[in-house]
């Protein structure tokens, strides 16, 4: 039998290996540093039939129970300079890489395109899946394919930015290949010339008065931003944005607007609108709500936090009051932007 160079442990806690830092248990962990390790996995004997999970950084998930089966963690490194012209360059970086590694590595190479995605916690192999997104900007604006292993044939496969349907927080990875694809790596287009995405109000603002942008001072301001308006995952458990923002139609927000003339929204170029989560579960009277160690953040309040020893269910119980208050409220349902497990 193929012996792993790291080997399966058991009854492995999750608390500090999930960003929401909740106390649920996976009964095996294991990682995986090649297409060869993940093979091993899904087709040993002893591996085979075992219930199987990839976790990354652990940012985007809240565990409401312990996990039955394997955890496994990808430790597929490598950030590869593949291709190269006047204007830009085509880099591969393994999945198992942090994500504001290589935003920094990006930044102090001079290739624009992720700097906006600056301090976003989580691993570079679970990008895509979510299309991460901040200040005006997306994974999918970059990325050039995606290689993945599959779960069904065990082969390797690629797939092109076209193919990965990718769409707000949304990607094939959610979708028609949920459980089946392992993304190993991925290949993002980036610009050597000079390519600023400063629409974004926020970082308008913060880059105000500072002369003409350059790519670490966009870096900073996304930090800067991002330190001010969202709790630090090492200070207090958290995964960013609990619900996704509601897309609603052109009627709905009249007739919204109406009701609730301070109603922020923002309108797509492909039609359809999008009402701040934030803005709704605040008016409700959620911002700064405490029970026990569960709460929304008084800073943010779309951030549901663990302030230390709040259990997964907690957490859902919360969301699900906050998710009962705004239907009943805007008539709007919220749906988590968080994996719930
Ligand atoms: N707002 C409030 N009260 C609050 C928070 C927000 O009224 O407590 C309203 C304000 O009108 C504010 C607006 O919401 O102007 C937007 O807030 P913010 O700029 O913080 O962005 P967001 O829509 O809440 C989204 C992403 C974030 C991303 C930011 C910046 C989603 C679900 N979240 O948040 O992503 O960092 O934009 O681009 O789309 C994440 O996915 O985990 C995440 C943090």
């Amino acid at each position: 039998m193929k012996t792993m160079t790291t080997p399966v442990q058991e009854n492995v806690s999750l608390k500090n290996r999930t960003t929401f830092q909740v106390d649920a248990k996976a009964r095996f962990w294991g990682e995986f540093s090649s297409p060869e390790d993940l093979m091993f996995y899904y087709r040993d004997e002893t591996w085979r039939t075992v219930p199987k999970l990839i976790l990354g950084g652990g940012s985007n998930v809240l565990f409401v129970k312990d996990f039955p089966g394997l955890v496994l963690h990808p430790a597929i490194r490598g950030i590869d300079l593949v291709e190269e012209d006047p204007e830009s360059v085509s880099v591969t970086v393994g999945g198992g890489e942090n994500w504001d590694d290589f935003a920094a590595h990006a930044v102090s190479m001079g290739w624009h395109g992720v700097e906006n995605l600056s301090w976003i916690p989580g691993f570079v192999g679970t990008g895509p899946v979510q299309n991460i997104g901040a200040y005006g900007a997306e994974i999918k604006d970059v990325v050039e394919q995606v290689e993945y292993w599959s779960t069904t044939d065990f082969g390797r496969h690629l797939l092109a930015n076209q193919d990965c349907r990718f769409a707000y927080r949304d990607s094939i990875f959610k979708q028609g290949l949920k459980n089946e694809a392992v993304i190993t790596r991925v290949r993002f287009r980036l610009s050597k010339v000079p390519r600023f995405n400063l629409a974004y109000a926020d970082l308008k603002q913060e880059l105000a008065g500072k002369g003409p942008p350059t790519l670490a001072a966009v870096r900073d301001a996304v930090i800067a931003v991002r330190k001010r308006k969202l709790p630090d995952p090492a200070e207090v458990g958290n995964a960013g944005s609990f619900f996704k923002n509601p897309e609603v139609s052109e009627d709905m927000l009249e007739i919204l607007r109406r009701r609730h003339p301070s109603m922020p929204s923002y309108r797509f170029a492909a039609g359809g609108c999008k009402i701040p989560a934030g803005w709704l579960v605040e008016r409700c009277g959620w911002k700064g709500f405490r029970q026990g160690d569960a709460g929304v953040h008084p800073r943010h309040a779309l951030v549901l936090v663990n302030y230390g020893s709040a259990t997964g269910e907690e957490i859902q119980d919360l969301a699900g009051r906050i998710e009962a208050s705004v239907l009943d409220r805007f008539g709007i349902e919220l749906s988590p932007e968080v994996t719930i497990l």
